[in-house]
């Protein structure tokens, strides 16, 4: 009997303190996330000092947290996984370095996990991922098309010019008068308004992969400005559902050619605007006539936790991935490597 794989996660790369414990890559044992939402409100976005300070004060608990909930000792587990970026500095220099302490302290194997690697990870722990496949992650720092030929091999296909999807969801949120994250109110909006508003939609050069928000995120600016001088008043949720349906119809589509032209096996979504219903709804539509399989993990899996990068961690650990006492926060670490 071959023995099971206990990884310890920790993710700290923007306002998540989390930590979780996978067994064999794809059970959750343990997933504690603690999350800074409430910190960062009053301020309209992630203030990135108060984050790395926020990690330091929960880090331990959430540790603490994550092995009463396993009932597991420091002996059953085989090695140690940590975010080591993209991200906020501050904040990775915190898993990362207690990572470190951890892994020194008990003696256990040190494994570096790519933070868009983990998202892609998070639908493993559904079901097992089934090559090629395309995945379209959309998170409030990215948004990409990778094509995944084996497991711990990224191809980007497609990235964002400007914005990240989540991005241009929380600056019109702002504009709206939302609280932040904007990203979830604004679909819950979009629910209740109609998309009477014709929002551009950036589908740049015919065969490009890549995404453009910033053009959509003006034309809302000025739709709203226009509005007013006007003395006309718009409906928020008539401009949530408009705004909504141009980033939704944008991704969707493709998303959808990507996996065709690519002739993928699976298509998976990840990251925290993974999260939106309205996006749910038309990938699940546009592919259920196809014979590619559609995986979105559920909702609490789509925003940062650490169970999807103990997840990815599995699969590096399994390919004898190491990663020294130097290892370093790397705010700006490639995906393709
Ligand atoms: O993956 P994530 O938790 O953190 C990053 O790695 O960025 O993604 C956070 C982003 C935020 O921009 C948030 O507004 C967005 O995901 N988001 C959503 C929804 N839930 C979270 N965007 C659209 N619709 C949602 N339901
Ligand atoms: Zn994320």
């Amino acid at each position: 009997m071959t023995k099971d794989i206990y990884i310890l996660g920790i993710e700290t790369s923007c306002d998540e303190t989390a930590v979780a414990i996978i067994k064999n890559g794809q059970d959750i044992v343990a997933n504690v996330v603690a999350s800074q939402i409430e910190s960062h409100k009053r301020f309209g976005g992630v203030v990135p000092e108060i984050a790395s300070r926020h990690h330091v004060e929960q880090i331990t608990l959430v540790l603490e947290e994550a092995f009463a909930k396993s009932e597991l000792s420091w002996d059953d587990i085989t090695a140690i996984a940590v975010t080591e970026g993209p991200g906020l500095v501050g904040a990775l220099l915190v898993g990362v370095n207690t990572a470190k302490a951890l892994a020194f302290a008990k003696q256990k194997p040190l494994v570096g996990v790519h933070h868009i690697a983990g998202h892609i990870y998070a639908n493993q722990l559904q079901q097992p991922l089934m090559f090629p496949l395309l995945a379209l992650i959309v998170s409030g720092g990215h948004t990409e098309l990778v094509i995944m030929k084996a497991h711990g091999q990224f191809e980007v296909i497609g990235e964002t010019r400007d914005d990240a999807a989540g991005e241009a969801y929380d600056k019109v949120a702002r504009m709206l008068n939302l609280p932040y994250p904007g990203g979830p109110m604004i679909d819950k909006l979009a629910h209740e308004g109609q998309a009477t508003i014709d929002f551009p939609r950036a589908w740049l050069d015919p065969d490009s992969f890549d995404f453009s928000f910033s053009g959509l995120k003006s034309s809302v600016i000025n739709t709203i400005h226009n509005a007013k001088q006007r003395g006309e008043q718009l409906e928020n949720a008539d401009i949530a559902a408009s705004f909504q349906e141009s980033v939704v119809e944008v991704l969707t589509k493709k998303t959808y050619d990507a996996a065709i032209q690519y002739d993928v096996s699976q298509v998976i979504v990840a990251g925290g605007v993974a999260a939106n219903k309205g996006l749910r709804t038309s990938l699940t539509k546009a592919f259920e006539h196809t014979n590619i399989p559609l995986a979105i993990p559920p909702i609490h899996l789509c925003t940062d936790n650490a169970a999807m990068i103990a997840a990815a961690g599995t699969i590096a650990y399994e390919q004898g991935k190491r990663a020294g006492m130097d290892l370093n926060a790397n705010p700006s670490l490639p995906l393709e490597q």
